[in-house]
């Protein structure tokens, strides 16, 4: 265990340098820009496949130099360090934290730490790629055919049951990367537990040709087993009323056998639902659930888009964990963006953070780095227990471009608050499609559609840098009255992050420095980023309730006035 005292952000002198330049902060990126010909030159960085422009955002050199004196002064590139070596830094549960490890190459030249590394006894990279060998394999057989259903049917329908990162994950990466999705196959994916996720999932199924894949690292989690016993209902019921299987036990079992398989850390948990022993995969505990998606927790996707193509995903992520290693911290993208992140949130008072991808496959990462950023930062206490002394934990949100500039974009480029905005784009479109018609104006014939998209990309962190002043708005005639609403103040921040393509690797690169985002956040506030015990309360309460909402009346009697209160009127209106 971690026995040090967390560094206090705010007893550092970087922060006291970088309050003194809050104070009275006047942004103004179009003079910055107008006197500064090399700023986008010097405020764009590298990071694998990933160009990265900050110079849109309200930095300056000298508000940069102290963010990264921050860095150092808190200690952020020793704890990485200690955090790779598989250092207890999960401290209130007391693990290592070990996601960096699912993706390190087989048998790879100069890693740190070498290959075979040991903790806690464990020979990690020996049990990740033996687990990964292991789920390699079974995909293949998916994939091939050669795995059946019980009568003898291929699998067409691969549904993942888990939620929380057992879900966010393989939902995202699965519509991210589409376009390498093997013809013939599909995955599903059942989270919530409202009956109507399994009942819509499930309603146009053939069970024959369905292979379950119940995901859930404690193997404990409401939801996931709820939906895994419907769903094991449905297949009994559909193979019997069909005649594939009789009656029996054996047959029975023999269904769940060749139709579900597991993915979890609590091995005899899966025995016990019926579960084959050798149709698991494992992870450890050292592998959070918002940070498994390259454990066997993807075993969805890796079925879906095959072991080639997942090997390319975990070689981004290894791209971007070793820029976070080796690259200095004025030049570490991971660092610079967690570190802009605190400057907004700490000093100018951000409330939130917009995440835009200008890439429909993204449409899910929004909702996905919200697990991550807010179950690993949303903390009060810090890794010592010990108030946080300062504001923690981003708030994300966002939709995919350009369909969010038509909903809440207005709020973005004229609202009264800061929010601070990525733009995620990728050069090259997976369907490339041309306008043969054109619209008669703008648009010519033959314009290329992905370029237009990105046009509006380019367009709107232009806009909300540099705004529209009252005298340029008068220039076009408006009457006097309005131009007030048809001003835009500018100097709203944004940073680009633009790719080549959406590839295995590049989706695997956004994930790894999003990851590495929130721990350079985290380490700042000295929170412990590995836990998530703000869930927990909620959970037992649910199952507290749950009698008094099947009519239970002791239970019922227990509640608070207001619960109680709301129970009777929902057992009122149930028919
Ligand atoms: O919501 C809390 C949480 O523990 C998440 O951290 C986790 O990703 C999710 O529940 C699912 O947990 P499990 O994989 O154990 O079912």
């Amino acid at each position: 265990m971690i026995e040090s005292a967390p560094v206090d952000p705010t007893a550092t002198e970087a922060w006291g340098q970088l309050a003194g330049l809050a104070e009275g902060f006047s942004p103004d990126l179009r003079g910055w820009f107008d006197s500064d010909a090399a700023r986008a030159d010097r405020f764009t960085f590298q990071a694998a496949d990933l160009t990265v422009d900050l110079s849109k955002n309200l930095l300056t050199d000298e508000i940069l130099t102290h963010l990264v004196q921050l860095a150092t002064e808190i200690g952020v590139a020793d704890r990485f360090q200690a955090m790779l070596a598989g250092e207890h830094i999960n401290v209130t549960e007391d693990r290592a934290v070990l996601h960096t490890a699912l993706r390190r190459p087989k048998d790879g030249a100069d890693l740190v730490p070498p290959t075979g590394f040991v903790v806690d006894g464990q020979d990690v990279d020996a049990d990740v790629h033996a687990t990964l060998d292991k789920v390699y394999g079974f995909a293949d057989k998916v994939r091939s055919g050669a795995w059946t259903g019980v009568t003898g049917k291929r699998i067409t329908t691969i549904v993942n049951i888990g939620i929380g990162g057992s879900d966010l994950g393989p939902v995202m990466v699965y519509e991210a990367l589409k376009p390498y999705v093997q013809a013939g196959l599909e995955c599903r994916f059942i989270s919530n537990i409202d009956p109507v996720d399994v009942y819509e999932k499930t309603a146009d199924l053939d069970p024959e040709t369905t292979l379950f894949i119940v995901a859930s690292k404690t193997f404990g989690t409401l939801e996931t087993l709820t939906n895994a016993r419907l769903a094991r209902e449905w297949l009994w019921a559909r193979l019997l009323s069909s005649g594939a299987i009789d009656d029996s036990d054996a047959a029975r079992d023999d269904a769940v056998t060749k139709h579900f398989v597991a993915v979890s850390t609590a091995l005899d948990k899966v025995a016990a639902f019926g579960i084959d022993p050798e149709n698991v995969f494992g992870f450890w505990d050292w592998v959070g659930g918002r940070f498994s998606i390259c454990s066997a927790i993807g075993t969805s996707v890796i079925i879906a888009i095959g072991p080639d193509n997942w090997r390319e995903f975990l070689s981004g992520f290894h791209a971007i964990d070793e820029h976070m290693r080796t690259a200095p911290l004025e030049r570490n993208v991971p660092v610079l963006m967690g570190l802009l992140n605190v400057w907004y949130s700490n000093f100018l008072k951000a409330q939130s953070h917009a995440v835009l991808p200008y890439a429909q496959y993204l449409h899910r990462f929004p909702a996905y780095l919200q697990q991550l950023t807010m179950e690993s930062n949303g903390k009060s206490v810090r890794w010592d227990g010990t108030p946080v002394t300062t504001d923690t934990g981003e708030i994300f949100w966002g939709e995919p471009g350009t369909n969010g500039q038509h909903a809440f974009f207005q709020l973005i480029h004229q609202g009264t608050r800061l929010i601070p905005a990525d733009f995620i784009a990728v050069a090259n479109p997976a369907h490339a499609l041309k306008d043969k018609t054109g619209d008669g104006g703008a648009v010519e014939p033959g314009q290329d559609v992905h370029a237009l998209f990105l046009a509006n990309f380019f367009a709107q962190t232009k806009a909300l840098a540099f705004g529209k002043t009252a005298a340029e708005v008068r220039a076009e005639g408006t009457t006097e009255s309005v131009v007030p609403a048809r001003e835009f103040s500018g100097n709203r921040p944004t940073t680009s992050i633009l790719a080549p393509a959406l590839t295995p690797s590049v989706v695997g690169q956004l994930i790894a420095l999003y990851e590495h985002i929130v721990f350079t956040e985290g380490i700042i506030w000295g929170i412990d980023s590995f836990d998530q015990w703000g869930v927990e309360l909620g959970k037992q309460l649910a199952q507290q309730i749950a009698p008094a909402v099947d009519g239970d009346e002791d239970a019922l009697e227990s509640q608070d006035s207001s619960t109680k209160a709301l129970i009777r009127k929902y057992l009122e209106l149930r028919n």
